[in-house]
């Protein structure tokens, strides 16, 4: 028999994982407490901006396989596991993980299964620092429910890796799963589940303790950065070498396969809801154990310093920001999503700002929420599309790699800018073309 299953919180990981699970025909009940949300999902609509997944979730609508609730009774009762999918947001100057929504969302399921008779799996999907589960909520487990952990309620590890903009295919076709649960119980019910869903398509699994699941998910994350950074200091140094291309680098180390070719794409370096969190995470963590990392806390440092660099870019052309027009193109912290969180964009855009330089951004989702953060200042300026944010400016800076930015050609920029200044911040022009008719540099371009 399927097994039916619930899936708390619908953000970008909970939704992703929920409309999959239904897709392939498991019989799914999202919970989330927001009923603007609610109302949208239902609809068949998204609450952000993520391809393939707003057809895949109408389909799974109609089918009848996922419904929506705010109800843990509707969520536990009537399915055999829960996937937690919660964010855990970084807290205070210690860059604290702030646990208050898992906890608050165990102890609401563990009310809604007291009655229950059949055991439950509960399974932690939401990033947390590696000993959580054992020391913090298991535990809380115990403390808030007559049920006996690992015979009448499970509790198990098994982070999602999923990317923005490609969670559909990140959930359909993971890498790989990991299961993080001593309980042979727990475990089993976890790996028959996967298997039900990805059948012939299993990925590799790797069952191990909830801790070392734990710090899978950080390491990972950590790891991506890393190369992120490494490839971007490596960009620094090509910018100050006459005739060197960080990409022409990067392709060369990618072939050795102890490498790999990717995320070395050098840039304006990562943002998003989880790269640059999770670093502060586990910089925070190996800290409280005693353990002062300094390479990561270089990683995140050189990923602080990506800003600053384009500012100097712009003002290896000109001397003064002031009163100059800069047409930012792209703010989402990376193609294919309306997410501006931890982009580096509002970071360029403030440093503009604080010289003085009025700025006029595009980007082709993320607009309205730009809107809500950058709110109202005269001289940030928000066009309706590319052609319109370089029309009469000093200089353009390529912040995102949309595609529809690859379009614009050197005699567009000649036509609409006054001052055709160009700076490829995410390598997407072509430098032997660009740089012909325009004042042109990218990052890790040498002179
Ligand atoms: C990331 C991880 O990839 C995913 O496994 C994890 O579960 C959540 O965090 P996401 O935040 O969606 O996913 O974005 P990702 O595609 O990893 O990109 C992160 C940032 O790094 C973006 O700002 C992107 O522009 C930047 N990046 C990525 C680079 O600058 N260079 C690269 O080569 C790759």
């Amino acid at each position: 028999m399927q097994p039916r299953a619930s899936v708390i919180g619908l953000g970008h990981v909970g939704l992703s994982a929920a409309t999959c699970f239904a897709h392939k025909g498991t019989h799914v009940i999202g919970l989330d407490k927001d009923q603007v949300k609610l109302d949208t999902v239902r609809k068949g609509k998204l609450p952000f901006y993520e391809q393939e997944l707003g057809p895949m979730l109408q389909e799974c609508l109609k089918n009848g396989t996922i419904e929506f609730t705010s109800d843990y009774k509707d969520a536990v009762e009537d399915t055999n596991l829960t996937f937690v999918c919660v964010s855990t947001p970084s807290i205070n100057e210690q860059n604290e993980v702030d646990l208050s929504y898992v906890k608050e969302v165990l102890k609401s399921i563990l009310a809604a299964a007291e009655s229950k008779e059949e055991y439950h799996l509960i399974v932690l999907q939401s990033t947390v620092p590696p000993g959580t589960t054992d020391t913090i909520l298991e535990p809380l487990i115990s403390q808030n429910s007559k049920k006996r952990l690992g015979k009448d309620i499970g509790l198990c590890v098994s982070p999602e890796f999923l990317r923005e903009g490609r969670a559909v295919e990140d959930t359909r076709h993971p890498d790989r799963l990991i299961i993080g649960s001593y309980n042979e119980l727990d475990a089993n019910t976890l790996v028959d589940f996967y298997k039900k869903i990805y059948r012939d398509d299993l990925p590799p699994l790797l069952l191990t303790n909830s801790v070392n699941a734990e710090m899978i998910k950080y390491a990972n994350n950590a790891f991506l950065a890393t190369k992120i950074s490494f490839i971007n200091s490596i960009a620094n140094l090509c910018e100050r070498l006459r005739g060197a291309d960080v990409n022409i680098v990067a392709r060369g180390i990618g072939f050795d396969k102890r490498i790999g070719e990717q995320f070395l794409n050098a840039g304006l370096g990562f943002g998003g809801s989880c790269l640059p969190k999770d670093l502060r995470g586990i910089i925070s963590v190996s800290y409280k154990l005693g353990y002062d990392n300094d390479l990561l806390g270089t990683i995140y440092k050189v990923n602080e310093l990506r800003a600053d660099r384009v500012i100097e870019l712009i003002k290896s052309f000109v001397q003064e920001l002031k009163g100059k027009r800069i047409a930012v193109l792209g703010l989402a912290f990376k193609p294919n999503t309306d997410d501006i969180r931890e982009a580096v964009s509002l970071r360029i855009i403030s440093k503009l700002r604080k010289e003085d330089a009025s700025v006029v951004v595009y980007d082709p989702e993320a607009m309205e929420n730009a809107k809500s953060v950058l709110g109202k200042d005269d001289d940030v300026k928000y066009a309706r599309n590319s052609l319109e944010a370089i029309k009469d400016a000093d200089c353009a800076i390529i912040v995102t790699e949309w595609d529809e930015f690859k379009k614009i050609t050197p005699e567009i920029f000649n036509r609409e800018m006054r001052e055709p200044i160009l700076i490829d911040g995410r390598r997407i022009y072509d430098p032997s073309v660009y740089s012909k008719s325009l004042k042109f540099t990218a990052i890790g371009l040498g002179t």
